[in-house]
């Protein structure tokens, strides 16, 4: 199949692009990249990559004229959130017009299926797992831009012609990671020793392997879908805080990794509990994480060369 991936060069997106090559469908990446280069991604002769802003339509129609996709995984997007926060206007642009522009690109073209990772952070504050019927409730510019980033791929998918996927992700861990998020912080420290500078050790999140993730994408490019527009979690079902992430670390490396509570890593706005209801994708599609977090975790430190594998 022939499948384009915007964002492609960034982290989850070069996983992803990665195992669209394994499984043998043709590739082009569009990315600007402002995070990520295409030196992340392999050589390969199914792989075509593109530098295009998907704000730029006239750039992005060529480049979706040229190709002819089936598919589209539209992950490019302004995500970090202290960094959303502090340029609201250029989040917006880019999560919400850039996806406007690659909607259209990939109507003019005549793909059948647009898959789009929005993000667990369109949900309101809540205090259980979160199932897609929650009514959305975001409490930051990120998450209201990915609200209507939703909106845009719902209108889209009402002219019949087009599949679209709404893929509510949690937080994604794993190698190649290019935001300063709680887990490549940790890493990033440790290999200047065991003491550890942190935000919030309490806060519970759905940490989700990056090979999980693919894998959940590859599930949707796959299912047979009942409606033309469809909202999905991905995250694994269990919540981890920070401080159990320090101690699976310290009980895979066998010494302990300790850490302090900085004020200046504090977030302003930081929810106790984000976490993924995730028995609409298994219903749907049979998809369930494999990956436990200690599995991951030693997975991340070999790669880091913290570890022997
Ligand atoms: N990483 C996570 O934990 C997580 C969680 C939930 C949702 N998501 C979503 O998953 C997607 C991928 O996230 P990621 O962690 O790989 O982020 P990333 O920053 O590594 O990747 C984003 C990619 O988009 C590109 N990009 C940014 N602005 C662009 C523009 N205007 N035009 C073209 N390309 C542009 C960047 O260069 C980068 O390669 C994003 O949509 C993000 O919102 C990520």
């Amino acid at each position: 199949m022939k499948v384009i991936v915007t964002g492609g060069c960034g982290f989850v997106g070069a996983h992803l692009v990665r195992r669209l090559l394994a499984d043998e469908h043709q590739v082009m990446v569009v990315d600007n990249f402002m995070n990520a280069g295409p030196e992340r991604l392999p050589s390969h002769p199914a792989l075509i990559v593109r530098e295009i802003d998907i704000r730029d339509g006239n750039a992005l129609s060529q480049a979706f004229g040229a190709f002819r996709p089936e598919c589209v995984f539209h992950l490019a997007a302004i995500h970090f959130i202290p960094y959303c926060n502090a340029h609201p206007t250029e989040t917006l642009d880019v999560n919400v017009a850039g996806t406007q522009r690659v909607l259209e690109a990939a109507r003019l073209t005549k793909a059948s299926r647009v898959i789009a990772v929005s993000t667990a952070a369109v949900y309101p504050p809540y205090n259980a797992a979160c199932p897609e019927t929650l009514p959305q409730g975001p409490v930051d510019v990120y998450g209201y831009s990915k609200w209507l980033t939703e909106a845009i791929l719902e209108r889209h998918s009402q002219g019949g012609d087009i599949t679209a996927i709404a893929v509510r992700l949690f937080n994604v861990y794993g190698p190649g990671e290019t935001n300063p998020h709680v887990i490549p912080h940790i890493m990033e420290q440790l290999h200047q020793g065991d003491a550890i500078n942190l935000g919030s050790l309490s806060s519970q999140r759905d940490y989700i392997y990056t090979a999980d993730v693919v894998a959940g994408f590859m599930s949707l490019l796959a299912a047979d879908l009942a409606n033309p527009y469809l909202v999905v979690n991905l995250g694994t079902g269990e919540a981890h805080s920070v401080q159990d992430i320090l101690d699976t670390l310290s009980d895979i490396l066998g010494r302990p990794v300790r850490a302090q509570s900085k004020e200046q890593f504090m977030r302003k706005a930081d929810r106790p509990l984000l976490l993924a209801d995730r028995r609409k994708i298994l219903a749907l599609t049979g998809w369930e994480p494999v990956y436990t977090l200690r599995e991951g975790l030693s997975g991340l430190l070999i790669e880091e060369g913290l570890l022997e594998g």
